[in-house]
């Protein structure tokens, strides 16, 4: 059986002039990897901190493991476990001390503690470092061992704050691992990232959040079918004849311009549709120099439902117009 794990209906939250949430409401399914993507400012932190109980709710309602977050904080608390977007170690503690003290700050009887801190450094593969420093430990080791803390006291729902920013390319990828190996155990996660990849790898479902709203929700699959099955990338030497010929055509849906090219979004089979548009672009003299044949990917999403990339950081201009082709 799954039910809801957390519940969230007309939720705003206002800093001064600033909507950082401006109306959004959502659930997660219990046992689900569940995300909020969305640029730098979307309010994505303003929202996991009212759903951890560190900021109070201004209007709208919440529930986490079947409390409510207003009325029943407490009971929230002690239903979750947190990793903030900051680092939040204390340099002189070893990695056991810091599970250790999280584990008495909870309560957690002596010999549960013990056993629950080397089931969850060798979870997260800290065993070699248990007596280091945290001073001493990569980008990567301290993230995992705030993971373990948060793990802790066995949460119904671990919530991950950019679990993966500022860390490489590869480091990135294994917490993925690690994120997936603590949902398997049965743990609903609610995560927030700014990276596409990162959503679309780890997340049942993800919510679009921009503005302080949420623009979609779906899983990663839905959201990309939205696009069409395929995309096909053009530069011509006439990039205004080339939309005209493709939005003449029945098997485009949406027409993207980049700097030097066009992306048509297209409504069947990509490998049958480009030899026809390659052909119609002929019979009007528009040769083709480059043309590329893809899937859509989680950034060509973001693009078609906010208009803006998100990889452009902090960029609040379009920054490709997106053209939708007239329905005849
Ligand atoms: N304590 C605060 N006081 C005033 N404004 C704030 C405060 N915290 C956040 N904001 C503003 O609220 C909006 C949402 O911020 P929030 O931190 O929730 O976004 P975010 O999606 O987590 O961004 P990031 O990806 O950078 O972490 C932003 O415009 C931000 O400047
Ligand atoms: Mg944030």
């Amino acid at each position: 059986m799954t039910g809801t794990i957390i519940e969230v209906e007309g939720l705003y939250h206002h800093y001064g002039d600033v909507a950082a949430v401006n109306g959004i409401s959502f659930s997660v399914i219990e046992g689900e990897i569940f995300s909020f993507l969305g640029p730098n400012g979307a309010g994505k932190s303003t929202a996991i901190n009212i759903l951890i109980t560190l900021l109070r709710i201004q209007q709208g309602m919440a529930t986490v493991a079947g409390y409510n977050v207003q009325t029943d904080p407490q009971k929230v608390r002690n239903s979750i476990g947190i990793v903030f977007q900051d680092v939040t170690l204390d340099r002189d503690m070893t990695c056991r001390e810091i599970l250790e003290f999280h584990g008495r700050l909870y309560r957690m009887p002596s010999a549960e503690r013990k056993q629950r801190i080397d089931e969850l450094l060798t979870l997260v593969q800290l065993d070699a470092k248990r007596d280091v420093r945290t001073k001493h430990l990569s980008g990567g080791m301290k993230r995992r061992l705030e993971i373990a803390r948060g793990l802790m006291t066995r949460p119904k729902v671990l919530f991950l704050d950019e679990p993966t920013i500022g860390l490489d390319p590869q480091t990135r990828m294994r917490m993925w691992d690690y994120i997936k190996a603590v949902n398997e155990e049965g743990t609903t996660i609610f995560l927030t990232t700014h990276y596409m990849d990162e959503a679309d790898h780890l997340s049942d479902r993800i919510s679009i959040i921009d503005h302080g709203r949420i623009i979609v929700t779906g899983t990663p699959y839905e959201l990309k079918n939205t696009l069409g099955e395929d995309l096909i990338y053009l530069e011509t030497d006439d990039l205004p004849g080339t939309r005209a010929a493709l939005l003449a055509m029945d098997q485009v849906k949406e027409l993207n311009e980049k700097s030097r090219g066009i992306v048509a979004m297209l409504n069947g089979d990509g490998t049958k549709i480009l030899p026809q548009i390659i052909e119609n672009l002929a019979g009007r003299r528009i040769r083709v120099n480059v043309a590329n044949l893809k899937k859509p990917s989680m950034d060509d999403v973001f693009l078609h439902f906010t208009g803006r990339e998100l990889r452009d950081e902090g960029a609040e201009k379009a920054s490709s117009a997106v053209i939708r082709a007239g329905r005849r």
